[in-house]
């Protein structure tokens, strides 16, 4: 039995109790089998949640990137690494070998050294899906940096937001990016974010595009001539288990963004130990996510867990769509993936054009297909199965977030029985359980409620940068002892897990989470807008879309609404990014408020789902006469 590569039902079990009932042991001996440590650890684990505190591998020196990179030089030396699939289809793949990857990372780490960064600053990472995107991460692990990564779909205000809450002393962009067939001035978003941004020093400037960007004397630099000139080995800096390893934002109910800050002793064991029982990764597999690096799927599944493991791991430049809509079937034919992880958006999107796009293609490589991000509605589960897998490869439907850093939730392909929509069992070392209103754990089978964790794993967010405070009310609080998802969860006869959604004020778009207050935040800078209130409804292919309840000021003018409309949605685009847009704006004379001036989320949500004849108690507003024009004028 090996517990670092389950492969029957029987054996998860075996595994999962002896997690449970010592993770301690449990984890020590996952760590002490498959990693290079420069100092053992003191103990395995320290936790109080109540603090909360939390330190895995304690006292343990390590880097990263010698587990990612070194250590792979003698077996896989000239193995490929990432295989880098462009935008465009008629330009070559590039096969980034072991070694390859080793050279570039310690010349990048070089780079940043000359720079002037050093061990805990932070480097912002501002780039499209191209090799230096990896590589600049693992630059940044070798020498002990934090990298804080943006995803470059984000505008100039969000990217300054992030900069300077995290105070990066420099940024890695790139001239442009390619977008199917669309070129973006990255650099451009850069200028602008940088007028704000008064403890960034550097910009580092990757060629991608060749377009002409401006580039300002002593700040700007470009990236090519600095990696020519620089030494292809650096000393990988020795680092504390509990040193932060990155810091990745995600978006809360309200206010400004949580930068999540991942550590690197059990941020490393984890995404290691999941990636590869999750899709059972074997030797010489060519294993794809799809996802961009901006989010923690990349952190995780792209980059760290396939390189800690020696994978081959595909980064793809573009969009689903581009050329046309066989490109992912193309990608896999081309490369012979063999295991295909992606989101149910893109699915869903897939799934409603012509099967001439999937047909046209060999997809006879495929042996595991996965799905993140969002619940995946049970005809996307069925097209995926049968005209993808051709009902021979397992789906695993793995539930996570940012904040947990790995899979937790998730079949094992050929050992746990899938489920269309179901996440099914916690992976080993997990202990979720459901939580009602009261704050009372629901025992037995079946049952629904939120979705708690009970005991900390390896690669839990510890903090958030410069709030702990915010860490511990937004995941300690609601129930006290345990680390609260946000997320709304049934437990089948069985035992098995099926994620509903979020039950705060967050909505996933398209498999991006967005908080309704930032969003709010940005309608309510227009000079014509009193209030604004943003709910989700169901979306064919975004599985939600945004409904914005707007109250105007009553200025007296004869103000065009569609124009308005549109001045929103401009304005949502530039403080956080085209995907926050709205997709119904319903103008208002008022919103049903509680009578101590909350906004009733609910009604609305019910209002924007088609349910108005569900409203529920309505008798407790402090308006209840608002609610009938609101239905009345319902888009
Ligand atoms: C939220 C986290 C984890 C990487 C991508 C998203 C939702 C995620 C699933 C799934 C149902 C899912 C949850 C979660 N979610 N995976 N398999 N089934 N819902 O990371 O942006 O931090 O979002 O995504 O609501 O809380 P994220």
């Amino acid at each position: 039995m090996s517990k670092y590569h389950i492969k029957t039902l029987e054996e998860y079990f075996q595994v999962y109790r002896q997690s449970v009932r010592d993770p301690e042991l449990f984890w020590e001996e996952v760590a002490e089998e498959h990693f290079i440590w420069r100092k053992r650890w003191d103990k395995v684990l320290d936790w109080d949640f109540d603090k909360p505190a939390v330190e895995w591998f304690p006292g343990a020196r390590l880097n990263i990137t010698e587990n990612c990179l070194d250590r792979h030089l003698t077996i896989r030396r000239n193995q490929t690494a990432i295989i880098f699939e462009p935008n465009d289809p008629s330009e070559q793949a590039q096969h980034i070998s072991y070694v390859e990857l080793y050279r570039k990372v310690c010349q990048m780490a070089n780079v940043l050294t000359e720079m002037g960064i050093s061990k805990g600053d932070r480097v912002c990472v501002y780039l499209p899906m191209i090799p230096e995107l990896a590589i600049t991460l693992l630059a940044c692990a070798r020498i002990g940096a934090i990298h804080s990564v943006v995803f470059a779909g984000f505008s100039a205000a969000a990217l300054a937001a992030r900069i300077n809450d995290a105070e990066c002393k420099l940024v890695v962009t790139s001239d442009g990016s390619f977008r199917g067939g669309k070129t973006i001035d990255l650099k451009g978003i850069v200028d602008e974010a940088m007028k704000d941004c008064p403890t960034v020093d550097h910009v580092l400037v990757a060629q991608r595009t060749h377009t002409k960007v401006n580039m300002q004397d002593g700040r700007d630099h470009w990236l090519q001539p600095l990696l020519d000139n620089a030494y292809k080995d650096c000393a990988a800096e020795q680092m504390d288990a509990e040193d932060p390893l990155f810091i990745l934002y995600t978006s809360g109910s309200t206010g400004k963004p949580k930068g999540m800050v991942h550590t690197t002793a059990g941020y490393m064991v984890y995404a290691a130990y999941t990636f590869k029982n999750v899709f059972q990764y074997r030797e010489g597999d060519i294993y794809w996510c799809t996802a961009d690096i901006g989010w923690i799927t990349g952190h995780s599944y792209i980059v760290y867990g396939p390189l800690l493991n020696g994978a081959t791991t595909v980064m793809y430049e573009g969009v689903p769509t581009y050329p046309d809509w066989g490109r992912f079937w193309h990608v896999v034919e081309k490369h012979k993936v063999n295991q295909f992880y992606t989101a149910p958006t893109a699915i869903r999107a897939l799934a409603k054009e012509n099967l001439d796009y999937v047909n046209r293609y060999d997809l006879s490589s495929l042996k595991i297909l996965g799905t993140v991000g969002e619940p995946i509605n049970e005809e996307a589960w069925h097209w995926y199965d049968e005209n993808i897998g051709k009902k021979k490869c397992p789906i695993v439907d793995t539930w996570w977030q940012t904040e947990t850093g790995g899979i937790l939730i998730s079949p094992i392909p050929f050992t746990t029985p899938t489920i269309p929509t179901f996440a099914t069992l916690p992976l080993p070392g997990i202990q979720p359980l459901l939580m009602d209103e009261q704050g009372k754990e629901v025992i037995g089978n079946p049952a629904d409620g939120r979705l708690c964790i009970k005991f900390p794993w390896p690669s839990m967010a510890r903090t958030i940068w410069g709030d702990h405070k915010r860490y511990r009310e937004t995941y300690f609080s609601t129930f006290p002892g345990n680390y609260f998802t946000g997320d709304g969860a049934l437990r089948d006869e069985v035992g098995f897990y099926r994620i509903t959604g979020r039950v705060d004020d967050v909505i996933i778009v398209s498999g991006h989470n967005l908080g309704t207050g930032p969003i709010e935040d940005a309608i309510n800078e227009h000079p014509a807008v009193a209030e604004s209130a943003v709910v989700g409804f169901p979306h064919d292919i975004k599985g939600n879309a945004l409904y914005g309840y707007i109250i105007l000021k009553e200025t007296g003018e004869d103000r065009n609404q569609d124009n308005v409309r549109k001045e929103i949605n401009d304005l949502i685009a530039a403080r956080i990014g085209p995907i926050a847009k709205l997709e119904k704006i319903q103008f208002t004379r008022g919103l049903p408020k509680t009578r101590s001036g909350k906004i009733m989320r609910r009604i609305l949500r019910k209002i924007a789902h088609g349910q108005s004849d569900q409203l529920g108690d309505t008798s407790t507003l402090l308006n209840p006469e608002v609610v009938q024009e609101i239905i009345d004028h319902a888009i």
